[in-house]
């Protein structure tokens, strides 16, 4: 198993070229199967979640491959409609392949995806939403089996309790290829969605709302293939520029989505560092201590502060001077990286969606088990900025969504050694 080896408390100063976004290139790939042509997917990230994608996208009958950062996919055999259980446990994006294979086979055998542990994570309202679209959905014992009757789904109108990405990603997937309109109110707004619609729209499909509550679209018989640039990753940005307010120093970060970013750096500013962002560059510099944010820090749904980002802000603020308070709304259990930072010397207290965060003067190095993939970038932010070496096992789950970290990190200076 490897580990991550950092030697903290150095200054970082460098420039980073941000990833494309995973939580964009996954639920893209699934559309892929809607074109039943071949797709060349640029920005691809060279992670784990990215390759079990792939897998599960060859197991349906489809041929991807790829050139660097490029994903090439040709969907025209891919008439499979069952993921084994194995590839459906590798990660939680598994799960938006139901709502694609229901669009172009008319029929979908899933089960119960994998995927970070960050408290329940059920499918309600994915499965709701595709009974609403005219499908039959079977439940038995994590094994779930979707037919749509006709072959294609009904265009219908609905109203989803909660703007959960997922569930809007599976519904945007089958109603592109059902009969008729379909409405999505209360629909999530991130910029993911923009892109796979994006996507859509590029492959001939009419989809209107995308960014907003309602989502309008009409769906078409047969929907072609393209060329697409993913959008780049905004959390693994949000995630270098806390190590480098955290550790203090200087960076550039290039290819970064600025507006969509700006629920995570407008928190960042009020820290002290000073920013400067334009034409898809952020520069930041931090100066020797960072201060703590006054405001309670609350995740919510985009355009508020994104749940992904608030592990890498807590250990930035761990170091900070005065107390940060967070309030997780999004995950009922994200805070499992608290125990790891507390390790390292922070003074952390959860009380059940709060975590209070008194800033120490100095952090510690230790060895730490990654626990989640958000919670396992913390460790390597709040290790960069500690005093001495840290050691971080369990970083497969890091690998599932950052390209080579230690590359990016190492680019800003750090001393980090994969081993
Ligand atoms: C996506 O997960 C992202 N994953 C997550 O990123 C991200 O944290 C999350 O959206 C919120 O922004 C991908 O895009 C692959 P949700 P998803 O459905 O779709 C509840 C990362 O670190 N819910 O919006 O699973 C759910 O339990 C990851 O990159 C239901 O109750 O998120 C949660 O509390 C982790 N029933 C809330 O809604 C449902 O049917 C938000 O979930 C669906 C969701």
């Amino acid at each position: 198993m490897q580990k991550l080896v950092i030697e903290g408390g150095r200054r970082l100063c460098g420039e980073i070229e941000l990833q494309g976004s995973k939580n964009s290139a996954l639920p893209i790939m699934a559309a892929s199967l809607l074109c039943g042509e071949e797709c060349v997917l640029h920005g691809c990230p060279a992670i784990t979640d990215i390759y079990s994608a792939s897998r599960i996208l060859n197991c349906l009958g489809a041929q991807c491959r790829f050139l660097g950062n490029t994903a090439v996919i040709n969907s025209a055999g891919a008439e499979g409609t069952e993921i084994p259980a194995a590839l459906m446990r590798e990660m939680r994006s598994s799960i938006m392949f139901m709502g694609a294979i229901l669009g172009r086979n008319g029929c979908a055998a899933v089960s119960i995806p994998g995927g970070c542990e960050l408290g329940p994570r059920p499918i309600d309202m994915h499965l709701s939403a595709l009974r609403k679209l005219g499908a039959s959905v079977t439940e038995d014992g994590g094994n779930i089996v979707c037919r749509l009757p006709s072959g294609r789904g009904k265009g219908t109108r609905m109203t989803l309790p909660f703007p959960s990405v997922g569930a809007t990603e599976n519904i945007i997937l089958c109603a592109v290829m059902a009969e008729g309109e379909t409405v999505i109110n209360n629909a999530a707004r991130e910029p993911e969605i923009c892109d796979l619609c994006g996507f859509l729209r590029a492959c001939g499909a009419s989809v209107e709302g995308d960014g907003g509550s309602s989502i309008v679209i009409s769906g078409k018989k047969r929907l072609h293939g393209c060329e697409y640039t993913v959008m780049p990753d905004r959390i693994a940005g949000a995630t270098y520029l806390s190590m480098t307010a955290a550790a203090g120093g200087e960076m550039i970060l290039k290819n970064a989505c600025i507006r969509e970013m700006e629920p995570f750096l407008t928190v960042l500013e009020q820290t002290g560092c000073s920013m400067y962002a334009s034409e898809g560059r952020i520069c930041l510099h931090s100066g020797s201590r960072l201060r703590a944010v006054r405001d309670r820090i609350r995740t919510m749904p985009h355009p508020g502060f994104p749940t992904d980002a608030q592990a890498v802000l807590m250990a930035a603020l761990a170091g900070a001077d005065g107390t940060s308070v967070f309030e997780e709304t999004v995950f009922e259990c994200r805070y499992r990286h608290t125990d790891a930072l507390i390790k390292m010397g922070a003074e952390i207290e959860t009380v059940g969606r709060a975590a209070v965060v008194r800033g120490v003067k100095k952090l510690h190095g230790a060895e730490v088990a990654a626990t989640d993939l958000r919670g396992g970038a913390a460790m390597v932010t709040a290790a960069l900025a500690a005093e001495g070496i840290s050691v971080i096992t369990d970083i497969m789950h890091i690998d599932r969504g950052y390209e080579r970290i230690e590359d990016a990190v190492a680019g800003l200076g750090g001393r980090i050694r994969r081993v």
